[in-house]
């Protein structure tokens, strides 16, 4: 049986992935510029398959780059930080490899601990260090040598915002200080917080104010997305109707509407028409009925109210207005605000800000389609 070809996690080739192409093309030119880039979007619309598809273009076409790609989503501090990164920079450069050992040896002088994940094979390394100014000496190890590589290094740290997390006072200057002194490597700097990204790149007071490039990611455009689509499901065919449901019910936020068509896939239709896309629809929501479920657990009646409000009405703009409260019950305009931020900080809800105007949506685009489906 073929293979299903809509991803809903990670990047295989170019083949099953859609567009990007003017994104792509900027990244590959602020990497050969010497310029670093700052990309932001909201969770799951392509970040990060954004910059494994460039690393592919990369390789294919044999530019002299070194792509490395450093996820530092799960670290709680600086030592963490330089703990994952160097686990990065060895199982880019393996021990075989006369590269890879020269880093080896740069990294014992560190004294680390160095064991293999038995599942993966990939190295795990732990540090022990005796004092700040040893930690900073070995992140300012780790930079040199990449500097120091003939091929020029990319260097994509993804969920860059958690550096604001650390509990060391001083990272964002520290790390500012070295990468502005790094010039053969190119930084991407990858986030999903657009606020806390926005603070880190555009605020006069910070250290990484104005050094980056900014790329914004939004939604895949609506006619190549549906090419695509079709083309996927080829020698099957998609209705129009089903075509504008998909689109539609998923909001074109890439993951979810990977999802659907996967699950639609799943199914070997013949025809995709619109009641097989909602059937499919229907049976992810089923799926993830018992997750949601669970989440009216972890906040208020108020704010599950509120969630119920903002699901049913698709995308607010006026949520503390006196007509959304009264229709909804939620409250007053006090606590609806307070709501809000809270909804906001849990990524329960997406802000979306433009130049004159803020809304809100459900941030999990299934999430909404249930609760608008269930109350
Ligand atoms: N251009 C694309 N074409 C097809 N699928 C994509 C594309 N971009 C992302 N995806 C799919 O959507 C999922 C979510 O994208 P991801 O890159 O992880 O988002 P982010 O890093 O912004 O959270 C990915 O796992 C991938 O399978
Ligand atoms: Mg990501």
């Amino acid at each position: 049986m073929n293979a299903n070809p809509f991803l809903a996690k990670g990047y295989i080739s170019p083949e099953l992935f859609c567009d990007r192409e003017n994104e792509t093309k900027t990244l590959l030119s602020n990497i050969q510029n010497g310029l670093d880039t700052t990309l932001i979007s909201p969770r799951k619309m392509g970040k990060t398959g954004l910059i494994l598809h460039t690393f592919y273009k990369i390789s294919e076409e044999k530019l002299p780059l070194t792509p490395i790609y450093v996820d530092i989503f799960a670290t709680l501090s600086l030592k963490d930080f330089i703990k994952t990164l160097s686990e990065a920079i060895l199982a880019e450069f393996p021990e075989k490899t006369s590269i890879g050992s020269k880093f080896m040896t740069l990294l014992k002088g560190y004294r680390p601990t160095i064991s293999y994940d038995p599942a993966s094979g990939l190295p795990q390394v732990g540090f022990n260090f005796v004092s700040p100014n040893e930690q900073e000496y070995t992140l300012k190890g780790l930079f040199d040598f990449l500097n120091s590589q003939k091929k020029r290094v990319v260097l994509a740290i993804d969920e860059f915002q958690q550096i604001t997390e650390y509990p060391e006072k001083n990272v964002e200057a520290l790390l500012r200080t070295y990468t502005q002194q790094m010039h053969n490597i190119s930084f991407i700097y990858c986030g999903s917080k657009k606020s806390i990204m926005s603070q880190i790149f555009t605020d006069a007071a910070r250290p990484f104010y104005s050094s980056t490039r900014q790329l914004s990611l939004g939604k895949i455009d609506a006619d190549i997305y549906s090419a695509f689509i079709r083309e996927k499901f080829a020698p099957a065919t998609v209705t129009d109707e089903a075509m504008y449901y998909i689109l539609e019910w998923t909001r074109r936020h890439t993951f979810y509407t990977q999802s659907l068509c996967n699950e639609i896939f799943a199914r070997r239709p013949k025809t995709v028409s619109i009641d097989v896309a909602r059937k499919a629809s229907r049976e992810i929501l089923e799926k993830e009925s018992s997750n949601f479920l669970q989440i009216r657990d972890l906040i208020t009646d108020q704010q599950w109210r509120m969630l119920i409000a903002v699901a049913k009405e698709q995308s607010v703009q006026g949520v503390t207005s006196a007509d959304f409260l009264a229709k909804y019950q939620i409250g007053s305009a006090t606590n609806a605000r307070r709501n809000l931020e809270s909804l906001t900080d849990k990524e329960l809800l997406l802000e979306t800000i433009t130049p004159t105007e803020r809304s809100y949506s459900v941030y999990n685009v299934f999430l909404s389609r249930w609760l608008e489906a269930t109350y």
